[in-house]
């Protein structure tokens, strides 16, 4: 999808200096790096952040009143804010630092089933979805006698949203739902799910992660009840993540996740929980991610998410163009709006195969069922490869690729 906004053209090449680990040879060959939508890579910026943290003011945070503490503390709260502001969200307590995607939808799950899901209610996910956001679902409704129903696919991969309506009864109370499929790289249409959960009285509960590294996402337009995602994957450390609430679940949303710090007073008989982020955040957090996640965000900033928006989507379509002219490449989910991310397969080859081939070229792709195994069996295949871009990734890199792919399929016949 190109986005209609005003962005500036970006420069890869001058991008690609801010990344240290672009600059290093996989098996005596450049490193092309097409493995995103596992991990990006992270700028020197974001590097140093950390580093500067750990020289200077490493310290627990929220507890002391010796300065190391509060400079510590003031640091990482001026993350919540930067962040804050990228996402367009007023009130920064509504951000909720996590371990990550996964983490923050566990304690999602884990906070509605407690008391606000009840036995024998129902919920909507995609068959796209990552298992991050089927588990959680999952154990919940083991434990509760549960339904969860799979909005079904069309022939073409996307989303079938007309079928939607034939799931939904009285007892459908939530919807989780991915913002772009880590697989595919299909968009979900939000607004369209969004309509159909006013209409039937559902929360909406959005994974972002594979969204936040290609798109402008606005979490006021947005509006729903929560939204999570990952520092990793958007140029920040791993072990960090976004947890965003509506200011209804911020007071209202049971605690799955108590400890230090989450509580106003505690005595062995009960606990009285913090008001705000803390609710949510016990024990020690991640404080060196968290700075380097706001660091990330600046990056970003500094370059133009709209820039870097446009520049992946002529990625996505200029090798998706190149991939489809290859008569032993099948691609899934085909679409001239994907956000980053492509799947395919070489025809009667496994992927790990050509994967594996392509590593030696100094090519990083992800290969099997990127966690999505109930797609894979829609699908019919154990696996893909999936090709996924930064916005430091250029079409003389795709180029490559293509040449290496057709070598690659010449070796294994
Ligand atoms: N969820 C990550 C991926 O899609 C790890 O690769």
């Amino acid at each position: 999808m190109l986005s209609t906004a005003k962005y500036k053209t970006l420069d890869a090449e001058r991008i690609r200096q801010d990344f240290p680990i672009l600059k290093r040879k996989v098996n005596n060959v450049p490193l092309i790096y097409f493995d995103n939508g596992a991990t990006s890579q992270k700028p020197e910026q974001v590097i140093n952040a950390i580093t500067t943290y750990y020289q200077n003011f490493n310290a627990n945070i929220h507890r002391g009143v010796h300065a190391l503490s509060r400079e510590a503390t003031e640091a990482f709260e001026q993350a919540r804010k930067t962040i804050a502001d990228y996402f367009n969200v007023q009130n920064d307590q509504q951000l909720i630092f996590t371990a990550g995607t996964t983490d923050s939808l566990n304690i999602i799950a884990g906070g509605l089933g407690r008391s606000i899901l009840k036995p024998g209610d129902e919920i909507l996910l995609s068959s796209y979805e990552h298992h991050s956001n089927i588990l959680p679902w999952q154990i919940w409704a083991e434990d509760h006698q549960g339904v969860i129903k799979a909005i079904p696919l069309k022939k073409n991969q996307s989303l079938d949203y007309d079928k939607i309506e034939d799931l939904i009864t009285t007892k459908t109370k939530l919807i989780s739902i991915t913002h772009v499929s880590n697989t595919l790289g299909l968009v979900t249409d939000l607004e369209k799910i969004k309509e159909i959960a006013k209409k039937h009285n559902l929360i909406v509960v959005v994974d972002g992660a594979q969204s936040v590294p290609h798109m402008k996402v606005d979490l006021k337009e947005l509006d729903v009840d929560f939204f999570v995602c990952s520092a990793h994957k958007m140029y920040g450390p791993t072990g960090t993540g976004l947890l965003y609430m509506s200011e209804k679940w911020l007071k209202k949303l049971p605690v799955s996740k108590p400890g230090g710090g989450t509580i106003k007073t505690v005595s062995f008989s009960k606990a009285e929980y913090a008001e705000g982020a803390l609710r949510f955040e016990p024990g020690t957090p991640n404080i060196e991610g968290v700075i380097g996640f706001a660091e990330a965000v600046k990056y970003i900033q500094k370059i133009g998410i709209d820039s870097i928006h446009h520049h992946e989507s002529e990625l996505v379509n200029y090798a998706q163009d190149k991939l489809t002219q290859i008569p032993e490449v099948e691609v899934y989910g085909l679409s001239s709006e994907k956000a980053g991310v492509i799947s395919f397969n070489v025809k009667k080859q496994h992927p790990f195969d050509v994967g594996t081939l392509l590593d030696k070229f100094g090519i990083a792709v992800r290969t099997g069922h990127h966690c999505t195994q109930p797609l894979m069996e829609i699908l019919g295949v154990p696996g893909t490869v999936r090709i996924s871009f930064g916005m430091y990734n250029t079409k003389a890199e795709v180029d490559f690729f293509i040449e290496k792919l057709r070598k690659t399929i010449s070796m294994l016949q």
